[in-house]
C-alpha cells in the first residue's frame, strides 16, 4: 500500500491547467486566433492524472481529447471566458499551470453582422486581453503557480520580469532557438527559472517528458 501511494505522489491535491489558443471574435464568422495545439497543456493534466492528482483542464479550441475521471475539461474560446473558468476554480486549488497560449489582443467591438467587404483598406481596432495569469497572482493565497514564457530575446531576463509581474513561484521558458521546439512540434527546450532566479535548463525532449518534469517540480515543491 506504501509503494502505491508513492507511485500516486500527487493524490488529493486539486491541479487547475489552461491549455491551447483563444479564438476573439471580429464577426459571426471570423476571429483572432493562434496555431497552439493545446498539446502542452494536454500533456501535463494526463502527467498530473497519472500521478494521482484531480485536474481542472480548461482549454481554448483544440481537437485533442482526454478521457481520464480525474481529469475535468471546460472547454472555452475566449480569453474572457478561460479568465472567468479559472476564477470559478482557482479558490479551491492547490496548483495552477498556464499553459495556454491566450491572445493578447481582442477586438474592440465585435460586429454583429459579417463584415462585408468595401473599401480597399480595412483596420480593426484592438484592445488588450485580460491577463488571466497575472489575474491569478494578485489573488492568490496558497497555490503554487507556474507560468509559461515564450522570449525570441532577452529570455531569461524577461522570463524573470514575468516572475515578478505575474506573482508566479516558476516560470517554464520555451526556447525558439532550438530547432525541434514549439508550436505544433512533438517537441520542447525548456528552462526552468524559480522564484528565486534559480535557472535550470532542460534538454530537447518530447512535451509528455516535459510535463513529467514540471509535474516533478510539482512534487518537489510538496515534499
Ligand atoms: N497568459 C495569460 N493571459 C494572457 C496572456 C498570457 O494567462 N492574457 C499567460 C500564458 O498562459 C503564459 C504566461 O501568461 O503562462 C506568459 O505568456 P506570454 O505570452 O509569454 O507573456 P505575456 O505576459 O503575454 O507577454 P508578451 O506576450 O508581451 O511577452
Ligand atoms: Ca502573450
Amino acid at each position: 500500500e506504501a509503494d502505491l501511494e508513492s507511485r500516486l505522489p500527487l493524490k488529493g491535491k486539486k491541479i487547475l491547467i489552461t491549455a491551447g489558443p483563444t479564438y476573439e471574435a471580429i464577426d459571426p464568422v471570423r476571429f483572432i486566433g493562434n496555431h497552439s495545439s493545446g498539446k502542452m497543456g494536454f500533456d501535463i493534466a494526463q502527467s498530473a492524472a497519472n500521478l494521482g492528482a484531480s485536474v481542472i483542464l480548461v482549454s481554448g479550441p483544440s481537437h485533442l481529447k482526454i478521457e481520464n475521471n480525474l481529469v475535468k475539461v471546460i472547454r472555452v474560446v475566449s480569453a474572457q471566458e478561460m479568465y472567468d473558468a479559472c476564477h470559478q476554480y482557482f479558490a479551491d486549488v492547490d496548483v495552477a499551470i498556464a499553459a495556454a497560449a491566450v491572445a493578447d489582443y481582442k477586438p474592440k467591438i465585435i460586429a454583429l453582422q459579417k463584415i462585408k467587404k468595401t473599401a480597399d483598406d480595412f483596420t480593426i481596432e484592438l484592445e488588450k486581453t485580460k491577463d488571466i495569469l497575472a489575474s491569478l497572482g494578485e489573488i492568490k493565497k496558497n497555490q503554487f503557480l507556474i507560468g509559461f514564457a515564450l522570449e525570441t530575446e532577452n529570455e531569461i531576463e524577461n522570463a524573470k520580469l514575468k516572475i515578478q509581474k505575474k506573482n508566479l513561484d516558476l516560470i517554464v521558458l520555451n526556447s525558439l532557438q532550438d530547432k525541434g521546439a514549439g508550436f505544433g512540434k512533438p517537441t520542447n527546450k525548456i528552462t526552468f527559472i524559480d522564484k528565486n532566479f534559480e535557472v535550470q535548463p532542460m534538454e530537447l525532449k518530447s512535451k509528455e517528458a516535459v510535463a513529467d518534469d514540471i509535474l516533478n517540480k510539482v512534487i518537489a515543491h510538496f515534499l
